[in-house]
């Protein structure tokens, strides 16, 4: 059925059939709502009917492996394996350009436009505005480009567009005869996951390309109205417009992938050429600083990379990097057979990215999808002096809260696997999992 899936209308609908779809029909505190469901793992939530908006806003599309197995079609420990696929320039799929696309059904263009007619949410109490954070930015220069940029609604027609130097839509503008002069963007906002898995990929092909190998299939691109940019076709909405390097307002703060509230930036603006949607749009948001932001930015594109560098030294080994840990924590699991391996997986594991920072290595009998058995795994298998490793100077990134403002921090390896050559103890107490309807009146 998951096959089936190639826009965000068709994975409500696969959610849905896998009971996973969750509908709010009553307004509610739309954030707060869908962190709790992203928190718990519960699948997307679908607001029918939030306050102050004309359209449904759909948020959560890939925030955990079950998400992500559910949007790839497949089992959760199949995800890493998919995503390694997909990350093989060689497996890329082009695209295919269609002359109609879903979103021609409405378009205003010009003295028209106005952002006012999309329900940009404020999520969080400690953001700085009404943000667009689940739009996929399409560019091109030479080739296509994917990301994710923050954008603080400024007026009718302008947003503020968070772009760090160093990202390929910065490269792009910079690489230019003349690096101020305006550039075309297309924001396409309401997607199938498969594409919003591909724009947090960091790669320099096309990740177009990357969203046609998790599909299988090419992914429909039609070429905008105002723009010379090809645009996912069955997007649900498309803001259209030109940045401009040379006009720059201060925007935020809003929620970062560390957790923390991010800082007030004087970033590039957008002046808005065209807005167009399907009939009956739906909206889609990613909850900023939380989950789906982690997973899609730091999680899935990665996780593929540590598992390649850690089975250089335990082909069998597997990897996790858990939502919650921002990106700075990765759990390596194994069958422990060597008092010394667990501290050559963890160096392995140090050094795949630069953003991993707390490396834990655990056994097969801690549920890593659990953060309690993690503790347990420190609490009761770790000897501080012995077990544990520290690189001090060591480079990270440079928003890391740990590290100065360079990014320099102190990176840790952590043997939490069972020692029994230490200490012999009987087995882990274990009780089977019920489903607790059934016993509770
Ligand atoms: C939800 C989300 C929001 C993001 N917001 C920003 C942002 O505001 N500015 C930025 O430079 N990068 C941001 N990123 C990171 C990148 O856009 C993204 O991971 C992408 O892969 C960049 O790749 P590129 O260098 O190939 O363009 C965000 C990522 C995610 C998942």
């Amino acid at each position: 059925m998951t096959e089936s899936v190639c826009d965000l209308r068709s994975y409500m609908a696969v959610a849905e059939a896998a009971g996973m779809l969750n509908r709010i029909s009553a307004p509610h505190e739309l954030a707060d709502v869908a962190a709790a469901l992203e928190r718990s793992d519960a699948g997307p939530a679908l607001f029918e009917a939030p306050k102050d908006s004309p359209w449904p806003i759909f948020s959560g599309s890939v925030s955990s492996r079950r998400t992500a197995a559910l949007a790839l079609g497949c089992e959760p420990g199949e995800v890493v394996d998919r995503m390694g696929h997909a990350l093989e320039p060689a497996n890329g799929v082009a695209t295919a350009r269609v002359e109609a696309a879903a979103w021609h059904d409405n378009c205003v263009t010009g003295d028209e436009v106005d952002l006012g007619t999309i329900p940009i949410p404020t999520h969080s109490r400690g953001d700085g505005g009404a943000f667009i954070t689940g739009a996929v930015s399409v560019t091109v220069s030479g080739r296509g480009n994917l990301s994710y940029n923050r954008m603080l609604m400024l007026d009718r027609n302008i947003l503020g567009f968070n772009v760090n130097e160093w990202r390929d839509v910065g490269t792009f503008m910079r690489s230019r005869p003349d690096p101020e002069a305006p550039f075309d963007v297309a924001l396409a906002i309401g997607l199938d996951p498969a594409v919003m898995i591909a724009a947090g990929v960091r790669t320099p092909v096309d990740e177009l390309l990357i969203a046609g190998a998790l599909r299988g299939r090419p992914v429909e691109v039609c070429r905008g109205v105002t723009v010379d940019v090809d645009v996912p076709a069955r997007a649900e909405v498309v803001v259209e417009g030109r940045i401009r390097p040379s006009q720059r307002a201060d925007e935020g703060p809003l929620a970062e992938f560390h957790g923390y509230h991010g800082e007030m930036w004087p970033s590039p603006t957008v002046e808005v050429t065209a807005i167009s949607w399907r009939h009956s749009p739906v909206y889609q948001t990613i909850i900023p600083g939380w989950y789906e932001h982690v997973f899609i930015g730091n999680v899935l594109p990665r996780e593929p990379l540590l598992r390649r560098f850690v089975r250089h030294i335990d082909p069998h080994a597997d990897v996790h990097i858990p939502p919650y840990g921002n990106g700075f924590l990765a759990v390596i699991q194994i069958e422990r057979d060597n008092p010394g391996t667990p501290k050559n997986l963890a160096m392995a594991a140090l050094a795949a990215h630069i953003n991993i920072r707390n490396v834990i290595v655990v056994d097969r009998d801690i549920d890593v999808s659990q953060p309690s058995e993690l503790h347990w795994a420190l609490t009761n298998r770790v000897h501080w002096l012995d077990d544990v490793f520290t690189a001090g100077d060591a480079q990270g990134h440079e928003m890391d809260p740990t590290a100065d403002n360079r990014g320099v921090s102190t990176k840790v390896g952590i043997d939490a696997t069972y020692k029994r050559e230490r200490r012999e103890y009987g087995e882990r107490v274990a009780y089977a999992a019920v489903d607790l309807q059934k016993y509770l009146s």
